[in-house]
């Protein structure tokens, strides 16, 4: 048989409290039950989120030292710029940052040979100093770059329609095809409307032994349901975001041929096309994997073509970026959203130091940006893929194998039980919000933490029937990226096995305090019942 060797090994370790299941229990009514609110010292597997809690490599560390914390231009700066045009734009001369960076060689050489050189038609550019046409922001994490960048357009759409005197308000509607939940929100915060086009099939049967064989890329934008959609309503939209991979649809991959038929589609109607691009790397290795063409193509390559649709992106770094902290906000020089937004780069730099520091740092350290530096080139690795995306999917497996539903094929960054399936026979209401009862269980007593990614937190009880239909009754199992040995999956599988066992005695749970808050999953009371 065909064995795979280990990729990487353990650095550091950190040993876990033991706990009991009584002290959990007391700590979890002291945070009224909110597993967000649950002190992380006492978990024993958290699965909360893959988000910012990576173990950072060898080479991040030493990344760490070189970072320089200068209020102006500090050179950190610029070899996230530089990273940035290697990783996302075609033609650059990959890791020439990252290695000169952490090798030292850099100072005189890298600084005038590269960074001083205009850069035009990219993501990063405007001239070497991103003054006079600036269209890349660096941010402290993800939802910062929304924010920036949907409270930015929203001012710039009604100047817009201020000055042709239009009355309908202008086009104000962001088509998806999945919005995460602080994107949904900061866009909906700006006044924009949501509309969401996912492929429909999310939670369709997979045949188990075609995982690892072969993709549906449930993760796709309905390209024909978002054609009609624009058909009957012109000039309503002003961007396209596609979410790469889908975390609103189980963290599942999108195909290259969608994405280019997305862009085919935005251009003809004149719509931006913008990525959520939070796990590109790992939406890269599915299309390699999966997709005809892509087999012996390079990842780099693949992101790079990715990339090359797009007008525009935000990431947060705290996923394929390797980091534990970071975001950018970035769009195309002299692209369709450039032009169709004239002087937007000015606008998002002035609200981008104003809220979050000087635009050579946007509220990063000068440590945090080195190491996404480096973490943005370790993640494009194919030993760093196969063993992650291999992580999860095996895990999916083996609950698959003690007969636990799991949403299949698995995605990228977690694992999502079919609580619908979990609770056959148990007669439970989306109402009752039972998945939330189980992570309840899960938590007390076996110290593990997962999300509800259902009826509750997708807020169910607040949505209208047609809307109410589309949420899937889900929990996440979010891997962190190389923090987890066969051994907590090992343990975590054993403890769902024994709950889906005793499935009949978990509780539903009631909300009791902030039902109506935006986001209530970080900040609710409840109480199982
Ligand atoms: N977009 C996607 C697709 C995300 O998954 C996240 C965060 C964000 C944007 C926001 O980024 O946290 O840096 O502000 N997802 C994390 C998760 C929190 O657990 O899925 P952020």
């Amino acid at each position: 048989p065909l064995l795979d060797p280990p990729t990487h090994q353990a650095l550091v370790v950190r040993s876990l409290l033991s706990t009991t299941a009584e002290e959990r229990e007391k700590i979890l009514q002291d945070v009224e039950y909110n597993i967000f609110a649950f002190p992380a010292a006492l978990v024993t597997c958290d699965y909360l989120s893959d988000s910012g809690t990576s173990a950072m490599t060898d080479l991040q560390w030493s990344a760490l030292i070189r970072g320089d914390e200068s209020y102006g231009r500090n050179w950190g700066y610029y070899c996230l710029l530089e990273t940035c045009r290697d990783v996302f734009e075609r033609g650059n001369d990959r890791q020439y940052a990252a290695h000169s960076v952490v090798v030292g060689t850099a100072d005189g050489d890298f600084y005038r040979s590269k960074l001083l050189k205009p850069h035009e038609g990219g993501f990063v550019n405007g001239g070497p100093h991103q003054l006079e046409r600036p269209n890349f922001f660096i941010v402290p994490q993800g939802r910062c770059a929304e924010f920036l960048l949907f409270s930015t357009l929203r001012d710039v759409i009604a100047e817009q329609t201020a000055q042709k005197e239009e009355r309908h308000g202008g086009p104000r509607v962001i088509i998806s095809n999945g919005f995460f939940d602080t994107t949904g929100a900061n866009a909906a915060a700006a006044g924009f409307a949501l509309e969401t086009f996912t492929q429909p099939g999310l939670t369709d049967a997979f045949p188990e032994e075609r995982v690892g064989k072969q993709n549906s890329f449930k993760g796709n934008l309905d390209v024909v349901a978002t054609e009609a959609w624009l058909d009957e309503h012109p000039a309503k939209a002003c961007m396209i975001l596609m979410t790469i991979t889908n975390n609103w649809a189980a963290a599942q991959p999108v195909s290259m041929g969608n994405i280019r038929a997305a862009a085919e589609l935005a251009r003809r109607k004149s719509i931006p096309l913008f990525f959520d691009a939070c796990r590109f790397a790992e939406n890269a290795w599915f299309i390699r994997e999966f997709e005809a063409g892509y087999a012996d193509r390079t990842i780099p390559d693949i992101v790079q073509e990715m990339f090359s649709y797009a007008d525009g992106f935000t990431i947060s770094l705290k996923k394929d970026g390797l980091s534990n902290m970071g975001g950018i906000l970035s769009f195309r020089d002299q692209g369709l959203f450039a032009q169709r937004y004239e002087g937007i780069g000015l606008r998002l730099k002035e609200r981008q130091i104003l809220f979050y520091g000087n635009d050579s740092y946007g509220g990063m350290s000068g440590r945090d940006m080195m190491a996404s530096v480096i973490g943005l080139c370790e993640v494009t690795k194919e030993p760093y893929l196969r063993n992650r995306i291999g992580q999860v999917r095996s895990f999916a497996q083996k609950l698959q194998a003690s007969g636990v539903s799991v949403l299949s094929p698995p995605g990228g960054h977690a694992v999502y039980l079919d609580m619908d399936d979990f609770f056959h026979g148990c007669d439970r209401h989306p109402g009752d919000f039972a998945a939330v009862g189980f992570t309840l269980e899960l938590l007390k007593d076996y110290g593990i933490r997962a999300a509800e990614a259902g009826p509750f937190g997708w807020e169910w009880d607040k949505k209208p029937p047609e809307q109410q239909a589309l949420i899937p009754n889900l929990v996440r199992f979010a891997v962190p990226r190389h923090v987890l040995s066969d051994t907590h999956i090992s343990y975590t599988v054993g403890a769902i096995k024994e709950l889906h066992s005793r499935r009949h005695s978990i509780p539903n749970v009631k909300i009791t305090r902030g039902k109506d808050m935006r986001l209530r999953h970080f900040s609710a009371g409840m109480k199982p019942v």
